[in-house]
């Protein structure tokens, strides 16, 4: 039983397409797994991923490197701040979606952009990942001080509570974001999004699965919306695919 036929049986049970994660990454973390918990070949690794709900959580953990923190990437949220977000905000039915949001730290700190430049504005963001555990915690909105070391002391006293060893972000921005469980490689898209912020999920793709993605988040944006992708997500040949570029990390959906 090879690799190829362990990832059809996880899509077959477990309805995850791991065709589309970059095979070499993807089987080195796998093997590495599977070898923590001492089984000797992938039939015999599939059965206990089918007879153990916390290994398959464990399997899930691994697979989907739920790294992140408040404002990844200092320089591209200035820009964000200065330069996307002040325009945007003019559109009251202002529909943002961060997809693969992990522990809610990014979306978490676009409301606090938003919230900065129109309190209690007309906006939403829709927040969603493949991993329900790691939804769980952006729901409670609960940080240690390293997910937050990005943050002023300003910013942080006006959004958060401390209690106990951890903060909380406060209720006037956790009301702006809403999570919800979707899978980019199988779940529909939703329409009209001013702004997508997908960072530092598509590196772990296939370049096919990453076209497929483009293609599909060009459909989601409304006219001229924004793509917001992490530091080393280049989109080549973007203008094929219907973007223009305004700075790095940032497309805009060109007009048709
Ligand atoms: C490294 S984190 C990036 C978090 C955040 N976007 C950032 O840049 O800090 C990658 C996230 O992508 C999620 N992910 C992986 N595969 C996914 C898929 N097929 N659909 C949705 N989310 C996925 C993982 O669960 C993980 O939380």
């Amino acid at each position: 039983m090879d690799f190829t036929w362990f990832k059809e049986q996880i899509k077959r049970n477990f309805c995850l397409d791991l065709s589309s994660y970059k095979e070499k990454q993807l089987k080195r973390r796998i093997d590495g797994l599977m070898e923590r918990e001492k089984r000797k070949d992938y039939a015999d690794y599939l059965h206990l991923l089918l007879n153990s709900r916390e290994i398959y959580e464990k399997f899930l953990d691994t697979l989907t490197i739920n790294v992140t923190e408040f404002f990844r990437d200092k320089v591209m949220f200035e820009f964000l701040e200065n330069n996307i977000l002040p325009s945007l905000i003019k559109n009251k039915n202002l529909k943002i979606w961060s997809a693969g949001c992990a522990n809610g730290a990014e979306p978490y700190s676009v409301a606090i952009l938003l919230e900065e430049l129109t309190p209690g504005g007309g906006y939403q963001i829709k927040a969603t990942d493949i991993d329900a555990n790691i939804l769980k915690t952006a729901m409670t909105g609960k940080y240690n001080m390293e997910c937050l070391r990005n943050i002023s002391p300003r910013r942080l006293a006006r959004f958060f509570y401390l209690e106990g060893e951890h903060y909380y972000i406060k209720e006037q921005v956790k009301q702006k974001v809403f999570f919800k469980k979707h899978d980019l490689l199988k779940d529909t898209f939703g329409q009209n999004y001013s702004l997508i912020i997908c960072r530092n999920v598509i590196i772990y793709f296939t370049s096919q699965a990453q076209n497929q993605l483009y293609f599909k988040f060009y459909h989601s944006l409304a006219p001229e919306g924004i793509l917001f992708t992490g530091g080393s997500e280049i989109i080549l040949n973007y203008a094929e695919k219907g973007f223009e570029r305004m700075a790095p990390c940032f497309y805009k959906k060109s007009k048709p």
